[in-house]
């Protein structure tokens, strides 16, 4: 095993930011990439609903932008969400043209198929069937691969960032005058630690839903990055806005699978065990109101009653469509003993998303010299305190476009 490892720049994680970033960085130069597991297991490898981009005549930039900051409850950045939702369709036909197969309105290829999800006033969700994630990840890891200037590190666990002043022996230098030149990693659990030293490292490490023990977030899900950021001095933000998806299957052996909330954006209806239709009690919006809304009412309904989970009623989307839209939460279902077509199934709320992190600008710089970050890790300003669905891997997309 070397004892260094050098290249132009180093990513930390192989999700959306991370590939993504990757992929434009090789153009640039020699590109390492470091990832915790095998270089797909991410969040974005479990995404099912899609990507929300203005997409239709219908639909207009404002809209995508109204919806955003309202869904964010007064605490978005406002020029953050301007220029991420305008820059959104650029970005899916750029995942297009790498070969991303979206769901077309017309088979053969007409426009794209537009998913409804909690939040949004318009139909604007891009999406690969109920598996926009794995695609994603697919076609990436592959174009990715095959990039003579990128080398993967799969299963390699980045501990810490390598900073201009713990080499100097100038600690405790405020982050804006530090450097970070890469990070420190070690593999098969225990080392050595190899530094990987790198003129620009990007950190695309995700979110930290492990934190809990019901969540939808994979294992990696650690918090990894914004832990190695804090120590090293850079500023972190909002990270007590945790956002809890309101459907997740209930069943001890589900791991809190999620049910996308394109089922009830398709017209599946939330009941409590005794068929009572509940969500119009609590918002105009009924089942389609932002998820935190929809989470809090679940779980007043829980707590009021005493009971341990809700019912989704997928019924009304007709058995032919659930199955054609949603494949992978029918077969699902299936393994767990639930035929979603024919009877409502228990779901209850799982941490899903957390909305704060590693502070960047618009461009993706940290406040540390040398430190950029994309996607889950960063609060960029654009989800202020709940995220709009689908925003997360249109933010991930831009942000790492950008800061490459
Ligand atoms: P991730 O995709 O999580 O990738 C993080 C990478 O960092 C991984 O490769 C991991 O191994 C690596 N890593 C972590 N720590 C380290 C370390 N210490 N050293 C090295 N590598 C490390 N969002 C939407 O917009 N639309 C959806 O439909 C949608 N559906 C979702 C469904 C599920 C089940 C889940 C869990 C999330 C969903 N989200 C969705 C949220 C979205 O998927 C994530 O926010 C997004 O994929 C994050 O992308 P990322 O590249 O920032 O991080
Ligand atoms: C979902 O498909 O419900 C998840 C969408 C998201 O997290 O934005």
């Amino acid at each position: 095993m070397e004892d260094r490892v050098e290249s132009d720049f180093l990513v930390l994680g192989s999700g959306i930011a991370g590939l993504v970033l990757a992929l434009r960085l090789a153009r640039l130069g020699s590109v390492s990439v470091v990832t915790k597991k095998e270089n797909h297991e991410s969040s974005t490898n479990y995404a099912q609903g899609g990507i929300a981009s203005v997409m239709s005549a219908e639909d207009t930039f404002e809209l995508h932008v109204r919806d955003t900051l309202e869904c964010g409850a007064g605490l978005c950045h406002p020029d953050a969400v301007e220029s991420m939702v305008r820059e959104g369709p650029a970005r899916i036909l750029d995942l297009a043209e790498w070969g991303v197969d979206f769901s077309r309105e017309r088979a053969g290829g007409g426009g794209f198929a537009l998913g409804m999800e909690g939040g949004h006033s318009r139909r604007r969700i891009v999406h690969a069937r109920d598996m926009t994630g794995r695609e994603v990840e697919q076609v990436l890891l592959r174009a990715a691969e095959s990039d003579p200037n990128i080398r993967f590190f799969d299963h390699w666990i980045a501990v810490d960032l390598l900073l201009e002043s713990k080499i100097t022996g100038g600690r405790g230098l405020p982050a804006r005058r530090d450097h970070c030149w890469g990070a420190y990693a070690l593999t098969g659990g225990h080392g050595p630690i190899v530094p990987f030293v790198a003129r620009a490292t990007f950190l695309a490490t995700g979110g930290s839903g492990k934190v809990y023990l019901y969540t939808t977030n994979p294992d990696i899900a650690t918090g990894d990055g914004i832990a190695m950021a804090y120590r090293a001095g850079a500023r972190i933000a909002n990270l007590e806005f945790v956002q809890f998806h309101p459907t997740c299957l209930y069943h001890p052996e589900a791991r809190s699978f999620l049910i996308s909330e394109a089922v009830r954006g398709e017209g599946a209806l939330l009941r409590t065990l005794d068929g009572d239709r509940f969500m119009p009690r609590y918002d105009s919006r009924a089942e389609l109101a932002p998820r935190d809304i929809v989470a809090r009412a679940i779980d007043a309904e829980m707590k009021r009653r005493g009971d341990k989970h809700v019912l989704l009623d997928a019924s009304p989307i007709g058995r032919e469509k659930l199955l054609a839209r949603f494949p992978t939460i029918a077969a699902t279902c299936a393994r767990f003993g639930f035929d979603i077509a024919a009877a409502p199934i228990p779901v209850v709320p799982a941490a899903h998303y957390m909305c704060g992190g590693v502070v960047v600008d618009l461009q993706g710089r940290t406040d540390l010299p040398g430190l950029y970050a994309a996607g889950e890790v960063t609060h960029s300003g654009v989800h202020g305190a709940n995220r709009l669905a689908s925003n997360s891997l249109l933010e991930a997309l831009v942000y790492a476009t950008r800061a490459a």
